[in-house]
């Protein structure tokens, strides 16, 4: 399982270290065989000797150059970073990434061979809408996008369900999943106010690869739970 951790605007680059070493020292004493990944604010960004992998939030199609406020290339290069997260809501909703640039993103950084984390999902009005409508605008976020590229992992958010504590049903976590697994067979996460008391269930469920955790998963004890919970839903599908 994939369990991810999108830290977004929180934790300096010291409480990153200590929360990188408590996931470490949690996935070592239990011998956790989940594929965990992190991103910390760009700020905290550096060299962590962990099993964990560490991922950029954002990062520039570009090497280096004058696009200020962004970081590029050379610097994910300084810290081995070599996963990164694309088309999150926030950066398409506020901050205003078009399809067409997250494209160009993705396409950029596929080019270098990173993992990629990409998100798609649909707000509350398209929800409502009904289920055509609904995947008509989760399409319209594949557009650009290669789905067969090996490096790839989706993840399905659904914008109303993003730090708000509310969340879709189960069966309808499920049904989205394999309608989205018909247009890519990359793993597939879920992430949506995902917490401890959630996860386990969230895990259990055909077509969900893993989970992507903001909130709860600030707190390294509510995540190490949540990694523990992908060890064992593991278990018990064998
Ligand atoms: P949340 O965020 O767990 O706080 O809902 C998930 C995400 O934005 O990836």
């Amino acid at each position: 399982m994939i369990i991810a951790a999108n830290l977004k605007t929180n934790l300096t680059r010291k409480e990153t270290r200590n929360y990188v070493e408590e996931l470490s020292t949690y996935m070592k004493q239990h011998a956790s065989t989940q594929e965990v990944l992190v991103f910390p604010a760009m700020s905290s960004l550096d060299n962590y000797e962990s099993n964990v992998v560490i991922g950029a939030q954002n990062a520039y199609p570009t090497q280096n150059g004058a696009f200020t406020g962004e970081i590029g290339l050379d610097h994910l290069e300084e810290f081995g970073i070599k996963t990164i997260l694309i088309g999150h809501s926030e950066r398409r909703h506020i901050l205003g990434e078009s399809q067409e640039f997250i494209a160009k993103k993705f396409e950029y950084f596929k080019n270098l061979g990173f993992q990629i984390v990409y998100c798609v999902g649909e707000p509350l009005e398209k929800r409502e809408a009904g289920k055509e409508e609904m995947l008509t605008y989760i399409s319209a976020q594949y557009e650009g996008i290669d789905t067969k590229y090996e490096n790839l992992i989706i993840a399905y958010e659904p914008v109303w369900a993003i730090g708000t504590g509310l969340t879709p049903t189960l069966e309808d976590i499920e049904d989205i999943h394999q309608e989205l697994k018909t247009k890519s067979s990359a793993p597939l996460l879920y992430g949506g106010s995902v917490k401890v008391t959630n996860a386990k269930e969230v895990l259990s469920l055909k077509n969900v690869d893993g989970i992507l955790v903001g909130s709860a998963a600030l707190y390294s004890e509510h995540f190490c739970t949540m990694i523990g919970y992908g060890d064992i839903v593991e278990k018990e599908m064998v």
